[in-house]
Order: structure tokens, then C-alpha cells, then sequence
């Protein structure tokens, strides 16, 4: 059996544990291989038994690159498949949609882990809750998964009866009821942001980081006007990485998205988020939950993010 992890990561989250699924499986197997999703051809993907894909949650789902990505899956009807992800707060529903999906393709999902990722978003504090996940214990779950995955396969390759998992669908994503995705809703709207350039203050061609980093190659800076073409996927990378602040989120959507965030902990609508995040203030790695415990202390949480928006870069990649 021909075993391969695809992956889509951004942040590096996901690439480790991508990474650590692989070497779990070829530690039982014998071989895995593991391919950027970007990188990933869909032929040669054909010429594997298992095929693992994970990325991070983006508005509670996979990022719409990966569900474009498996749209593209058609041709692997048939095939062994597992999913993961990475999620910086929750993860909504990145798996039971990404399954749906492949299953849609007619792929069997044999299995599905995540586990939480540091988020660098502009929109949270620092340190956010998740700061320095995966972490060894995360890992160590991803291990295990990736062990049993190479396990499960291949009872089902051998003819043995395997049951398949199930994907719970969280209805309204928390599961205190639909009146909570009010909170949701409009943090998932302001996820369609605008990115506009400033031509002054861009040093392109000397730097190309939003241009090589885009996941979908949107940017074109080469033309005047610049060209953001169609199927960018509100990722802030970009934003993120521009060392001038030449490019920018429509700061309209990003307010909207923080006014948003700072609702959902002031109305406390999370509760398996405040449970964690007290399990963590225990084990001494999180300062979020102390910050949470007053109001006033949130009110802080508006002044760092206008502090943050000063900060260029956002984020450095670090290789
Ligand atoms: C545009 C965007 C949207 C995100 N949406 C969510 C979300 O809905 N839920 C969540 O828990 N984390 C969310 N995150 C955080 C990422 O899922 C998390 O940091 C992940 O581990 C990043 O993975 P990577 O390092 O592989 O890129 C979001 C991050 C970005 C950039
Ligand atoms: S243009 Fe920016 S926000 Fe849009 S997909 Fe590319 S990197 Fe992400
Ligand atoms: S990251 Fe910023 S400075 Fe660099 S090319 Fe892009 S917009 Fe220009």
C-alpha cells in the first residue's frame, strides 16, 4: 500500500502535525510521502491507497482553497482518505465538512483528528489561549492518530469490516443552541475582506512576500492598477506579512471582526472555550484566562488590538 499526507498550513501548525502523522504512519507501513496541498497533483495522487489531507479551520470550515482543492478529488473515487486540522479558538465544523465532501467525491474518510493551533489573527490577544500549540502532548495525539490510521487501512484493504466514522455536524456551531450563532454570524461575514495596496509605500519587485505567500497566487503586483484576481480567500496573510503595511484588510471589516470576538467573551456564549482556557491557566500556560476574568481587562483587549494595528510585520515566517 502507497500511503501520502497533503497539507495546507500557513502558520506551520498543520505542517507539524502533517508531519508527525507521516512519520507515524511510516514508522507501521514502511512509507508515506507528504505534499504540500498547493504542490499536490491530483494524477499522481491516483498512484496512492490512503491519502491523508489536513488544514486549518477558517470561519469554522476548511478554507475555501481546500475546498476548491476538493472539488478536484473526483478521479480518487473510491480511495482511502483521513482528514485533520488545526483551529486557533474552535473548530466548528472543519471535519464533518471536509468528510461530507470527500465522501461527496467518493472517497472513504476512515478518519479525522484535530487539534488547536497558535492563531496569530489580528484580532486576538497575545498571548492568545492556543500560544505554542501543537504542542508535545498534541503531537503525541497526532502520532497516535496517524498510527491507527495506517493500522485501520490496511484491516480494510485485507477485506476485514471496519466501521467508519461518524462526523457529528454542530448545529449553530456551539452547542448551547442556534441563538448563539448570532455571536457567529458576523464573524463569519467579515471574513470577506478587501485588500487594497498602497503603491507609495510598496517595495515590490525588492520584496514579493504577499506574492509568493498568497495560497492562491491572487496578487498580481506587476500591473498598474495592481490586480487582486478573483479567489482570494479573506486569509490576512498577506496583511499579515507586508513588512510597510502597504497592503491592507479593509480595516472596516477588520474592527467589525474583533467587535465581534470581543462580544463572544463578554457574553461568556463559549463555555468549552472559558473551560479550557481555566484547564490551561492551571497548567501555568495561558495568561487568557486571568485577562477574561474582568471586564475591564477586556476593555484592554480593544487598546492591544489598536497597538497591534501599528505593529508591521504581523507575522514573520520563520522557516
Ligand atoms: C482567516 C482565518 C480564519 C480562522 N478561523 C478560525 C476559526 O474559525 N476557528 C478557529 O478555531 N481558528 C481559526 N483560525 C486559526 C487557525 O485555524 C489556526 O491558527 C491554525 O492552527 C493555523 O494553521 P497553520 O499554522 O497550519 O496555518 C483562523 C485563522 C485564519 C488565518
Ligand atoms: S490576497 Fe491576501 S488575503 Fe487574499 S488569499 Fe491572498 S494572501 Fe490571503
Ligand atoms: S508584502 Fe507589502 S511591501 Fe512586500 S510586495 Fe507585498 S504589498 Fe509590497
Amino acid at each position: 500500500m502507497k500511503h501520502v499526507v497533503v497539507y495546507f498550513s500557513q502558520t506551520g501548525n498543520t505542517k507539524k502535525v502533517g508531519e508527525v502523522i507521516r512519520d507515524a504512519i511510516e514508522s507501521i507501513a514502511g512509507q508515506c510521502d507528504i505534499v504540500r496541498m498547493e504542490e499536490a497533483d491530483i494524477k499522481v495522487l491516483g498512484g496512492y491507497d490512503l491519502i491523508g489531507l489536513g488544514c486549518p479551520t477558517f470561519a469554522y470550515a476548511e478554507p475555501a482553497n481546500v475546498k476548491a482543492f476538493i472539488r478536484t478529488m473526483g478521479p480518487l473515487k473510491g480511495k482511502q482518505s483521513f482528514i485533520f486540522s488545526t483551529y486557533g479558538g474552535h473548530p466548528g465544523n472543519v471535519l464533518p465538512s471536509m468528510a461530507r465532501k470527500l465522501r461527496r467525491q467518493g472517497l472513504k474518510v476512515v478518519g479525522g483528528f484535530n487539534c488547536d493551533g497558535w492563531d496569530h489573527m489580528p484580532h486576538y490577544t497575545s498571548p492568545w489561549y492556543t500560544e505554542g500549540h501543537p504542542d508535545e502532548v498534541d503531537l503525541k495525539a497526532a502520532a497516535y492518530f496517524g498510527r491507527e490510521m495506517a493500522q485501520r487501512s490496511r484491516m480494510i484493504n485485507g477485506g476485514e469490516k471496519v466501521s467508519l466514522p461518524k462526523f457529528q455536524w454542530l448545529k449553530g456551531f456551539y452547542e448551547e443552541g442556534p441563538k448563539t450563532t448570532q455571536v457567529n454570524r458576523p464573524l463569519s461575514r467579515d471574513f470577506k475582506i478587501k485588500m487594497t495596496v498602497d503603491t507609495k509605500e510598496c517595495r515590490y519587485p525588492k520584496c514579493r512576500l504577499c506574492v509568493d505567500n498568497c495560497p492562491v497566487n491572487a496578487i498580481d503586483l506587476s500591473v498598474s492598477p495592481v490586480v487582486f484576481r478573483k479567489g482570494c480567500i479573506s486569509c490576512y496573510f498577506c496583511e499579515m506579512l507586508c513588512p510597510t503595511g502597504a497592503i491592507e484588510a479593509d480595516p472596516a471589516s477588520v474592527k467589525a471582526h474583533q467587535q465581534g470576538t470581543i462580544e463572544m467573551l463578554l457574553q461568556r456564549k463559549y463555555p468549552e472555550f472559558f473551560e479550557k482556557a481555566k484547564t490551561e491557566l492551571i497548567d501555568n500556560r495561558s495568561t487568557l484566562y486571568r485577562m477574561l476574568v474582568d471586564r475591564v481587562e477586556i476593555g484592554n483587549m480593544l487598546t492591544m488590538y489598536e497597538e497591534f494595528l501599528d505593529k508591521r510585520p504581523r507575522y514573520i515566517i520563520r522557516k
